[in-house]
């Protein structure tokens, strides 16, 4: 990817003015997965891969954006551009100026916006909330608009809901805005309060790529309304019940019977997940990494099987990391139908394993995964050069 100078200078040639910069990170979520839409917990932390964000004023009205990724440019009035969606990657930063400008944002003028990243696209990691979130804190710069970051997640969060028609919770716009260095975020999705918990100096994060795409529409919709129909159930029988978050296990053993198998599946997955994750935070806390690994493991369970979203190619992934020397717990991150696995490694290992899990997978399933090591980074932040 460009570095932020080159960026910049890129901005510059397109424009003639010089542009703010700012960058936003994708993130690994290491246990929480499908709660936070259910007012649940997660522990997800901010990854050393970012999209940065070039944006100045116009004054004529029209927003033009070049993506460097997808080498297009657009050149479309505010008003043509925030119509609707046109399943293009530029409903990310559209649906993010659609949301600000809900909120009172003064975004009428236009923006000339330059965009890159080096996200893996469709690969779990956020890309999207990356654009949305390095594109609402250029907005916000530029318009020198002060919100608090929960609340600028919740309107990227907007963006992707009611803009991009992706069902998704707070998770990746939360971390993306919230993320600190050397430590993993635990988000309480109902209250949105957050603690951090560092990541040991000598644990790494490996991400493991299956490249089988995955997106947050189809199957994710999917998933979530066969949820939301158990959710009623029990809450017909009790009504303080407000989200999954305040069920347990006993209520899916009393009532489980009146729901369809895929709701109770997908139920217990979200109940049993956020015992899990509260219990993996004491685990980091008493630096009990083979604790972390079994609910990591636990985890990939409950999502293979009752939630039933992961993959052949996976499965295949997990059950290799498994087997190397080092590697304390590994899951799928993420959405699901795909994408990546988090792998948490001694690091004194993290070279051995991966080069196993390259050659490992590659003699499996005939795919080459890309293979990260990332460090947990900072949130969203500008860029001075
Ligand atoms: C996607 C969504 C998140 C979350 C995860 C699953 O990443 O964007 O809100 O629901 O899937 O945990």
């Amino acid at each position: 990817m460009q570095t932020p100078a080159e960026l910049a200078a890129l901005h510059f040639a397109s424009y003639n003015v010089p542009g703010q910069l700012y960058a936003a990170p994708g993130r690994v979520n290491l246990i929480g997965e499908h709660t936070d839409y259910c007012d649940g917990f997660v522990m997800p932390a901010a990854i050393d891969f970012s999209t940065i964000v070039a944006l100045s004023h116009r004054s004529d009205g029209r927003i033009l954006a070049h993506s460097v990724n997808f080498d297009e440019r657009l050149d479309q009035s505010v008003s043509e551009l925030l119509a609707g969606r046109t399943r293009h990657w530029s409903d990310y930063p559209a649906g993010v100026l659609w949301a600000l400008r809900e909120h009172g944002v003064p975004i009428d003028n236009g923006f000339s916006l330059t965009i890159a990243g080096n996200v893996p696209l469709g690969a779990g990691l956020s890309s999207s909330a990356s654009v949305e979130v390095a594109t609402a804190f250029a907005v916000l710069g530029a318009t020198s608009y002060d919100l608090p970051l929960k609340q600028i997640a919740l309107l990227c969060q907007r963006a992707e809901n009611a803009f991009v028609g992706a069902n998704v919770g707070i998770m990746d716009q939360f971390v993306a805005c919230c993320g600190q260095q050397d430590h993993a975020v635990m988000i309480d999705c109902r209250s949105l309060e957050y603690t951090l918990a560092p990541i040991p100096p000598d644990i790494r994060i490996v991400i493991c790529n299956s490249m089988v795409k995955h997106d947050n529409t189809g199957a994710y919709n999917t998933r979530r309304a066969e949820m939301e129909a158990g959710l009623r159930i029990l809450q017909q029988h009790r009504p303080e019940i407000k989200a999954l978050r305040d069920a347990t296990v006993d209520d899916l053993a009393r009532w489980g019977s009146e729901m369809t198998p895929e709701s109770l599946r997908r139920c217990r997955h979200v109940i049993t997940e956020d015992t899990r994750v509260l219990a993996a935070v004491e685990a980091f806390r008493n630096s009990d990494l083979t604790r972390f690994g079994e609910l990591m493991h636990e985890a990939q369970l409950s999502f293979r099987d009752d939630f039933q979203a992961s993959c052949p190619e996976i499965d295949t992934l997990i059950a290799l990391a498994e087997k190397q020397p080092g590697c304390f717990g590994a899951r799928l991150t993420g959405g699901g139908f795909g994408g990546c696995t988090v792998n948490l490694v001694a690091a004194d290992r993290a070279a051995a394993f991966t080069k196993a899990m390259r050659a490992g997978y590659l003699e499996a399933t005939g795919i080459a995964a890309e293979i990260y090591t990332s460090r947990a980074s900072a949130g969203a932040h500008a860029i001075l050069l």
